[in-house]
């Protein structure tokens, strides 16, 4: 597949196999600047498995990525970070202990200059850093989720599951990323929760209309929502890739899913 103008993220054969098991199988897939990609297939067809290899958790077996016309493949999850990807995790993996303000900070990680050393001989230019840092989560919130403001000091295991989830949205949003990949924000939260969620995507695409999105999802109404295309996984090769209704009018994709949910 040739680098298209435009193109924020394009695997070419990716493959990523454990053992006897193909999770990703040649997969081409191309992400455009400003596009809101959603990844949707049956449980266990490949999709978390590639945002664990585009953010360099999961070593490819086979083919490449290239992230803005460079390839990023067989580069740390660090390196990668800095690049400008950013993500969500399927199961949730913030810092209970920690309250909520910490956990969003920890974002800016990839972004921080002060170096340990520098905090420890040189306070003043780590505290600014921090100051600015708390600004920032203030000023995203105030924007974005303006509930979650009242509640940056409560440790995160006392707040509820979506404001987790949004926690989790603003610790990945707060480094800018060119590309944000959420895995599944929307899991164990009630209908009404669900449209906050859907609510908040569509607030933060207004916000960087540049930054890419790879949403994974089970629910349709969600991915009809939010998705200017979608592309379908099965056992690890991508099976459909389209419109909406494209997709959901493909006969594969029904069959795909026949016996495991309804589409
Ligand atoms: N680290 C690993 N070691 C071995 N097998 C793995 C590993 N990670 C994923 N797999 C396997 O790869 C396949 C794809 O898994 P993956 O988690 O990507 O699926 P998924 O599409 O995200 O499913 P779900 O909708 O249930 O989250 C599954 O068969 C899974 O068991
Ligand atoms: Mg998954």
């Amino acid at each position: 597949m040739q680098v298209q103008n435009g193109s924020c993220l394009v695997s070419e054969d990716l493959s990523v196999r454990f053992g006897g098991l193909m999770a990703l199988d040649s997969v081409n897939i191309s992400i455009n600047e400003g596009e809101t990609v959603g990844l949707i297939g049956p449980n266990g067809s490949g999709k978390t498995t590639l945002i664990n290899v585009i953010t360099g958790v999961y070593r490819a077996t086979a083919g490449r990525l290239l992230f803005r016309g460079q390839v990023i493949t067989g580069l740390q999850p660090y390196e990668i970070r800095a690049k400008g990807i950013a993500r969500t995790f399927q199961s949730n993996r913030m810092c209970w202990r920690l309250n909520v303000m910490d956990n969003i900070l920890l974002g800016l990680h990839s972004k921080q200059t002060t170096s340990w050393w520098k905090v420890i001989t040189n306070r003043r230019a780590w505290q600014k850093e921090l100051t600015l840092g708390i600004e920032k989560v203030t000023t995203l919130l105030a924007d974005l989720s303006p509930s979650l403001l009242s509640k940056l000091h409560a440790p995160m295991s006392s707040v509820p599951l979506i404001d987790r989830r949004r926690a989790e949205i603003a610790r990945a949003l707060i480094s800018e990323p060119i590309l944000l990949l959420l895995d599944e924000p929307t899991a164990g939260l009630n209908p009404v929760e669900t449209m906050q969620i859907v609510d908040d995507v569509a607030k933060f695409k207004s916000m960087y209309p540049q930054m890419s999105i790879i949403i994974i999802e089970h629910d349709m109404g969600v991915i009809s929502r939010i998705s200017d295309r979608v592309v379908v996984l099965n056992a690890g090769k991508v099976i459909a890739d389209g419109s909406y209704n494209e997709v959901v009018e493909n006969p594969e994709v029904q069959k795909a899913y026949l016996g495991d949910e309804e589409i």
